[in-house]
């Protein structure tokens, strides 16, 4: 312990010494110094991780209960920016977990930040939320395919008699293509002949910078689509048994069920409104409102990290009579999440397994680790120390933590070339399409005479770091098993 204690101050010199660049990230901030250069030991060490947003205490409470959460033996906790992120495993996964208080900006700012401070690899994210579908009932959970933020809204203006108007906007991009909540048909008693000062908004897609894309050079996203690997394992969890019971003489009339597939839309808005439910439902065709899951989606579509949501009915936003029934539900529908999510953990592969994205982080690690001086700055090794502590080498210097950060991202981007989309087309094209780049870079080696994993296992048995994206697109959606050329030579 105290040589450790000896190793920490040195790391931290030589940290401060290594110049502008730490003094760069520690200025630009607002956190505490010494936890930010933790958590690049701790990425460094043992990433990636998948990140865990968690909007408020009681879904927090939800997983300390159920003990499922194996803290890190040495720091289970760092403080930055004024957010707790919790480190450890759940089901053998290496997570960070993070509460980011409710509504849209606090899941957006938190989310943000898991994936700059740390090594995140894949973003979860649970929750509780209201039904928009009358077929999902209290204590159900919703594990949707698309989320949207459904209340970037433009507000139409007011026109007596001959018309209303909507602003085109500056460059002309405000559309009437997506909601259009007119606030005149819900007058009531509704008399068929009402006007509404309100007029009408209608909503707008969101403005996203995407971290492969040019800098201010903005695409837009309406429904952002969950990532497919995770999808996937999500698609086990239907059927899956569920808590009904509160305690031994009080359950929910309806056995909870797990639905996989619909959609979800998430505002600053609590809806306890049978009318609005019913106009979301209707419009969007979303079955789940709530005010966190779209923000998470859209950082990390901007990101080009993988995400999923799974949400927990606990009330049915404004159709039941009497007051809501979230205070009733809250912490049984907690409780399923976690217990939805503990079992998606199990039935996701292990980041360690070969077939998965880690490995092509290590590759970008080893081409940096040739073309890049290595620091060493630990102690010179003593006899006798065990080949595997001989491993833990810790590698820094300002080129190497650019160059680290800027291939994380590039890996991202290989490995999810696109996450999600404006419309909710399916991307048969982008997926021939980056096959066929493969097949084009000639750095992974002639293609004739091969199908396309061959040449993948060729590439990779070269040491050619071929992208592991491509083995599952081959593996997992098929595509043309052939190269572009085959027959064509
Ligand atoms: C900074 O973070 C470290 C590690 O989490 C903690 O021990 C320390 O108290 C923090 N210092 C301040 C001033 O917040
Ligand atoms: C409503 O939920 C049910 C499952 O409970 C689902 O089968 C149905 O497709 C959903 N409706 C829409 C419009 O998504
Ligand atoms: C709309 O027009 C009618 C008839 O011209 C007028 O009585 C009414 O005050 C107008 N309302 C508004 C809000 O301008
Ligand atoms: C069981 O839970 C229900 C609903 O929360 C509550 O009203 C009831 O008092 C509880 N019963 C016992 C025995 O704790």
């Amino acid at each position: 312990m105290e040589k450790g204690g000896h190793q920490w101050r040195r790391l931290h010199l030589l940290l401060a010494l290594a110049g502008w660049g730490w003094g760069w990230t520690a200025q630009a901030l607002p956190s505490n110094r010494s936890a930010l250069l933790l958590a690049q030991r701790i990425n460094e060490r043992e990433g990636p991780f998948l990140g865990l947003v968690v909007p408020t205490s009681f879904e927090m409470d939800a997983i300390r209960q159920q003990t499922i959460f194996a803290p890190h033996p040495y720091i289970p906790w760092l403080d930055l920016a004024g957010r707790r992120f919790h480190i450890g495993t759940i089901q053998g996964h290496k997570v960070v977990l993070v509460q980011s208080a409710s509504a849209m900006l606090n899941a957006a700012i938190t989310t943000q930040q898991l994936l700059d401070f740390f090594d995140i690899n894949g973003v979860l994210h649970y929750g509780i939320a209201g039904s928009a579908n009358d077929s999902l009932t209290i204590g159900d959970i919703s594990i949707p395919k698309y989320w949207a933020h459904t209340a970037l809204w433009n507000w139409e203006k007011f026109s007596n008699g001959s018309g209303h108007l909507l602003s085109s906007g500056p460059n002309g991009d405000f559309t009437q293509d997506l909601g259009h909540l007119h606030f005149s048909d819900f007058a009531y008693p509704n008399n068929g002949h009402s006007q509404n000062l309100l007029t009408s908004v209608w909503s707008q897609p969101e403005d996203v910078l995407k971290v492969s894309g040019t800098p201010e050079v903005r695409s837009r996203a309406f429904w952002v689509r969950v990532d497919k690997r995770f999808y996937k394992a999500a698609k086990t969890l239907e059927g899956m048994e569920l808590t009904s019971c509160f305690n031994a003489t009080t359950c929910l009339s309806i056995r909870p069920k797990v639905v996989v597939g619909l959609r979800g839309a998430s505002s600053n808005i609590f809806v306890d409104n049978a009318a609005y439910r019913q106009f979301m439902f209707q419009t969007f065709r979303v079955s789940s409102v709530d005010m966190e899951s779209a923000a998470v989606a859209l950082v990390c579509y901007s990101n080009e990290v993988p995400f999923i949501v799974i949400r927990s009915i606990s009330d049915s936003a404004g159709n039941a009579e009497g007051a809501n029934e979230v205070s009733a539900f809250k912490n049984l529908a907690s409780l399923n999440a976690v217990k939805v999510l503990t079992q998606f953990l199990k039935a996701l592969p292990k980041q360690d397994s070969p077939h998965d994205q880690g490995m092509i982080l290590i590759c970008a690690r080893a081409a940096r680790a040739m073309a890049t001086k290595l620091t060493s700055v630990l102690k010179p090794r003593k006899k006798g120390m065990s080949p595997q502590k001989k491993k833990k080498k810790i590698i820094l210097s300002d080129a190497d933590q650019a160059i680290g950060a800027s291939e994380k991202r590039v890996a991202r981007a290989l490995v999810y070339p696109s996450a999600s989309s404006t419309d909710v087309a399916e991307d048969e094209d982008d997926v021939e399409e980056m096959l066929r780049q493969f097949d084009l870079d000639a750095k992974f080696g002639p293609c004739v005479g091969l199908s396309r994993i061959e040449r993948w296992e060729r590439a990779q048995r070269h040491g050619l770091c071929p992208p592991q994206n491509i083995r599952d697109v081959l593996e997992r959606v098929g595509g043309e098993p052939n190269c572009l050329w085959e027959g064509r030579v």
